[in-house]
């Protein structure tokens, strides 16, 4: 195996630390990353991955228990050519769901041969210093049980064994719950960096720092980017939500091989 692809959106980047670890214990050295969280990088049409001699990590946050909706429609330009496949979810320890069902449904619908699936807890997007909901995850715990999953798949595959994982969640999925808008605003310490308008994954901030309610996904990237802390959410269903969440058992990673 000379190559590993990891794809992935990752707006609050815990999705891209798990992959990363997967690959890492691979020991695979060549590692091409193909980040479609941002729009810039979301422009292509087909995005063919051919080499024979490869291993495929598809990573995933979980949104309301399925996949992000622009995410999953993104995937759908991925076509493989049976190469062996893990697809990973990461959500932020309430569940999830039919999310890694849903991503490994249309990876293999585009031609991606499942050897391998988990789901891994990191951090909430809502969570912030005073709402504890699985923050500072994935840990180190976490990072080791990645690490050990990428060898287990390098393994799996030497020994030819391409056999499919059972994967877990219901067809048809969950549904789409009502989008939340959070659309977070700055408060006075905010400096204009423009950071959070640069790392929006929908073009959601505008110039004056001013997210629109309707473009924006919830993501909360925009929060955690901000260097001098000042953006938050001020819609008032978001306090009770952000107390339910921290109130979850917690969860620790499964895999599937
Ligand atoms: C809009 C939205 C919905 C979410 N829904 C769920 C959920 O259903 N279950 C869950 O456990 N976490 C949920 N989360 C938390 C994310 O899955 C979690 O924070 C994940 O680590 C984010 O990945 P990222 O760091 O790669 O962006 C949600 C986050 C957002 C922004």
């Amino acid at each position: 195996m000379k190559k590993v692809y990891l794809v992935y959106f990752s707006p609050t980047k815990t999705t891209r630390t798990i992959v990363r670890q997967i690959a890492e214990g691979t020991e695979i050295k060549d590692i091409v990353e193909v980040d479609i969280t941002l729009p810039k990088n979301r422009l292509k049409k087909n995005n063919d991955i051919n080499d024979d001699d490869s291993l495929v990590i598809f990573g995933m946050p979980v949104y309301g228990g399925r996949i992000p909706k622009l995410a999953a429609e993104y995937l759908k330009t991925f076509k493989g050519n049976n190469q062996p496949t893990v697809t990973v979810v990461v959500y932020g320890n309430r569940d999830y769901d039919d999310a890694l069902l849903e991503t490994a449904d249309i990876v293999k619908e585009r031609g991606f041969n499942i050897v391998g699936a988990g789901a891994f807890i990191g951090e909430h997007s809502f969570a912030d210093k005073n709402h504890d909901i699985a923050n500072d995850r994935p840990d180190d715990k976490d990072k080791q049980k990645a690490l050990t999953f990428g060898k287990i798949i390098l393994t799996k595959i030497e020994s030819n064994d391409l056999s499919k994982p059972k994967i877990p969640g219901k067809r048809p999925y969950k549904n789409y719950g009502k989008p939340l808008k959070l659309a977070p605003v700055k408060g006075k310490e905010c400096t204009n960096c423009m950071i959070c308008r640069d790392i929006c994954p929908v073009h959601a901030i505008n110039e004056k720092g001013i997210a629109d309610k309707d473009k924006c996904i919830s993501c909360c990237a925009c929060i955690k980017s901000c260097p001098e802390n000042a953006r938050s959410v001020k819609t008032p269903i978001f306090k009770p939500i952000v107390i339910m969440l921290s109130k979850c058992k917690k969860k620790e990673p499964q895999t599937f091989i």
